[in-house]
């Protein structure tokens, strides 16, 4: 049954609330776990569609996984006895290609069905391909399947650059690395949290890994991981989106069980636009009273403005005074938001990869439809905002990436509820294909 979001917006956020696991690093880390021998417990994962979408996967694989609570799992990988994942349901699913990364330590003969990934770009896998053939592997794309014959002894360590910064290169290389023989190095590394998270979490397994966090990361391949009890970090765009509603909003907000260094190009920017950002050692406060300034984003691979984020700051800058320019460098398709927000009154322009966006005095509610994951999360805060009621259609993209979204604004006082959409007739959710990222 299709679902959409009602708002009646136009009321400030207060209150405080807490931030969950992080998606980005969860739909690493759960594939991850093929790699090792024993039982891993995950700690803090987020309730989110991604998370159930690889559960259900690993357990079609063979694996045995107890839940233990909405947000807690136990995965026995040693029962996995598929090297063939070619079920529909990975398709729906961007991480699906870290299940290809794992299995290389395990079989020399590999195929997993190419992923899907929210409609934002092209979002080639070059590089993760790259990263596999240097470590031996011949990798083929045939029938919507990625395949990979691995030498009969194993992958062999390389040295690989990357033509450009990607986290799921990075990551799907560090797991193909972990096991291989002798030493593997990745230069111009991705150096997201989220891929922190992941090495973190491998090197408890046993993985020999140096250097996460920073543009080269060395691994030292090992025979053999253990299983371990591993706590997913907090996710830093659920704690960006947050933060974004609160000043877009006038309100005041404090956001518990977060990281603020991994927040410092959004907390800069804010305090650029002239937004109160207060930052305790495991939380941020937000709260603006008077209207914010227009300030320009460029967005960059980490620790550079998030791509992540962009949509959400798009719509807090829709009403500032002044013109923001905003700046989208990774993706080449992600502004479909803003014709959603045009819908809301909102004046922006676009010219290739950036978005003039002239600030207006206020956004009017509107029926609007979600386009991808973070453009979904950009609406509510559009709606959250506005004058009047909005309804967003297309819920199932913002499912994927937050847990129950609307609970967490409910909990700082919006006026927003989930409801059943009666005539989807004209809902084009059906063609699109709805895929995970
Ligand atoms: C991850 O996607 C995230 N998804 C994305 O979050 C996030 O936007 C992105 O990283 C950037 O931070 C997950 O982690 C599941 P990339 P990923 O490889 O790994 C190009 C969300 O909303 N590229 O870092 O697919 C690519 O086209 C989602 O949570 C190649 O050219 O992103 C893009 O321009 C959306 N060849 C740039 O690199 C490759 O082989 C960055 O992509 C790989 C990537």
């Amino acid at each position: 049954m299709k679902e959409k979001l009602v708002i009646r917006g136009g009321k400030p956020l207060h209150g405080e609330v807490s931030v969950g696991g992080a998606k980005n690093a969860a739909v690493a880390i759960i594939p991850a776990i093929i790699l090792c021998d024993g039982e891993c417990v995950l700690e803090n994962l987020p309730d989110i569609d991604d998370v159930t979408v690889l559960k259900r996967t690993l357990i079609k694989m063979g694996a045995k996984i107890e839940t233990l609570s909405k947000h807690s799992l136990k995965i026995d990988p040693s029962t996995i006895k598929v090297n063939k994942v070619d079920f529909d349901i990975v398709t729906h699913v961007r991480a699906s290609y870290y299940i290809l990364g794992a299995l290389m330590a395990k079989y020399n003969e590999v195929s997993v069905k190419l992923p899907g990934g929210c409609a934002i770009g092209l979002r080639p896998i070059d590089q993760h391909i790259k990263g596999f053939e240097a470590l031996g592997a011949k990798v083929t794309t045939e029938y919507g399947m990625l395949h990979a014959v691995i030498p009969k002894g194993g992958l062999t360590g390389a040295d690989i650059y990357l033509d450009c910064v990607s986290v799921g290169a990075t990551i799907n290389i560090m797991l193909a690395a972990v096991k291989a023989n002798g030493r593997t190095t990745i230069v111009n590394a991705a150096k997201e949290p989220h891929v922190v998270d992941v090495a973190n979490m491998l090197r408890m397994m046993g993985a020999k890994i140096s250097g996460a966090g920073t543009d080269v990361i060395k691994v030292r391949g090992v025979e053999s991981l253990k299983g371990v009890s591993y706590t997913i970090i907090p996710d830093q765009i659920e704690t960006g989106t947050l933060m974004v509603a609160a000043a877009a909003t006038n309100g005041d907000v404090k956001i518990k069980n977060v990281i603020p260094h991994h927040m410092e190009a959004l907390s800069a920017k804010m305090m650029e636009m002239g937004i109160n950002v207060e930052e305790g050692d495991d939380y941020i406060r937000v709260h603006g009273e008077k209207r914010h300034k227009a300030a320009n984003v460029k967005t960059l691979p980490y620790p550079g403005f998030p791509t992540d984020l962009q949509q959400p700051v798009t719509v807090l800058l829709s009403t500032a005074s002044g013109t923001s320019l905003i700046e989208e460098n990774m993706f080449e398709a992600r502004f479909k938001h803003i014709n959603e927000i045009r819908r809301m009154g909102a004046s922006v322009t676009i010219n290739g990869r950036v978005a003039v966006v002239q600030g207006v005095e206020r956004l009017t509610g509107a029926p609007v439809r979600a386009t991808d994951l973070r453009a979904g999360a950009a609406l509510v805060i559009a709606g959250l905002m506005a004058d009047g009621v909005t309804e967003i259609s297309n819920v199932k993209y913002i499912d994927r990436g937050y847990d129950h979204i609307e609970e967490q604004f409910i909990r700082l006082g919006a006026d927003i509820h989930r409801a059943k959409v009666e005539d989807d007739y004209f809902d084009d959710d059906e063609d699109d294909d709805v895929y995970l990222d």
